[in-house]
């Protein structure tokens, strides 16, 4: 059936479906939420050590239904040294309606659901510059010349010393030699890429070394595939 905008809607991928796999503890997906949830554990650890006054904000973009961070945050309940607030943009409201119930039977506040197209800069007004930013299920999802572009974008997204936390497949064409350089190349320090080789899966960890950047309201960043 074709949608208004002409593409094939029986096509496109049911998000909300997509994280079934979650379900199976012995799935790929789920190897790759420990190794993004150990990541975003490590960085509240290493941030707990000196404390925080100010509010450490949390950024997701394609955020899915939030269970890495939401995950973490709840096991901590509320042990934690200083408020956090969360962002979590998707496009798919049943998993923002996850997230949401997610937090209310956890008693975790701080948490913003925002139904808002994180391939467009303006979306992440009020949320940038954050101190961790998640890219878990995005880089896989969209062009390569668009991976970059995000990549460049990044500076706008990440305060001084920000946490990137990413995530892509190594399937062939593996494109995650060239997003490390990339990332390198926009001042970015590699902290960690877990890249297990019985699995095509991989998660890197970035600081941002950087110079922070505005926060351009108008640009196109991203459309995903499929
Ligand atoms: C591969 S899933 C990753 C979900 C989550 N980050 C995770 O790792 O579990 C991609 C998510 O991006 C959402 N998405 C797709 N296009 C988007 C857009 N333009 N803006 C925000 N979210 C989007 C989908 O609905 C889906 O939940």
């Amino acid at each position: 059936m074709l949608g208004s905008g002409g593409t094939d809607d029986t096509r496109r991928t049911d998000w909300n479906a997509w994280h079934d796999d979650y379900a199976d503890p012995a799935s790929a997906l789920s190897a790759r939420l420990a190794v993004v949830r150990s990541e975003i554990r490590l960085d509240l650890d290493r941030r707990a050590a000196t404390g925080w006054a100010e509010p450490l904000t949390v950024l997701s973009a394609c955020a899915g239904d939030g269970r890495d961070i939401l995950g973490v945050l709840a096991e901590r309940d509320g042990r934690l040294p200083g408020p956090v607030e969360v962002t979590l943009l998707e496009t798919d409201r049943r998993n923002l309606e996850r997230a949401e119930r997610f937090c209310r039977e956890t008693g975790l506040t701080g948490v913003r659901l925002g139904e808002e197209d994180a391939g467009w800069s303006g979306s992440y007004l009020g949320a940038a510059p954050a101190d961790l930013v998640l890219m878990c299920g995005v880089f896989g999802n969209i062009a390569d010349a668009d991976v970059r572009r995000l990549i460049e974008f990044l500076p706008a997204l990440c305060r001084a010393g920000a946490t990137l936390v990413w995530t892509r497949s190594r399937r062939a064409p593996d494109l995650t030699p060239a997003i490390r350089d990339w990332l390198a190349g926009t001042g970015f320090t590699e902290l960690s890429f877990t890249a297990p080789p019985d699995v095509l899966g991989s998660v890197g960890t970035h600081r941002f070394d950087g110079e922070p950047q505005p926060l351009p309201l108008d640009q196109r960043l991203f459309s995903f595939l499929r």
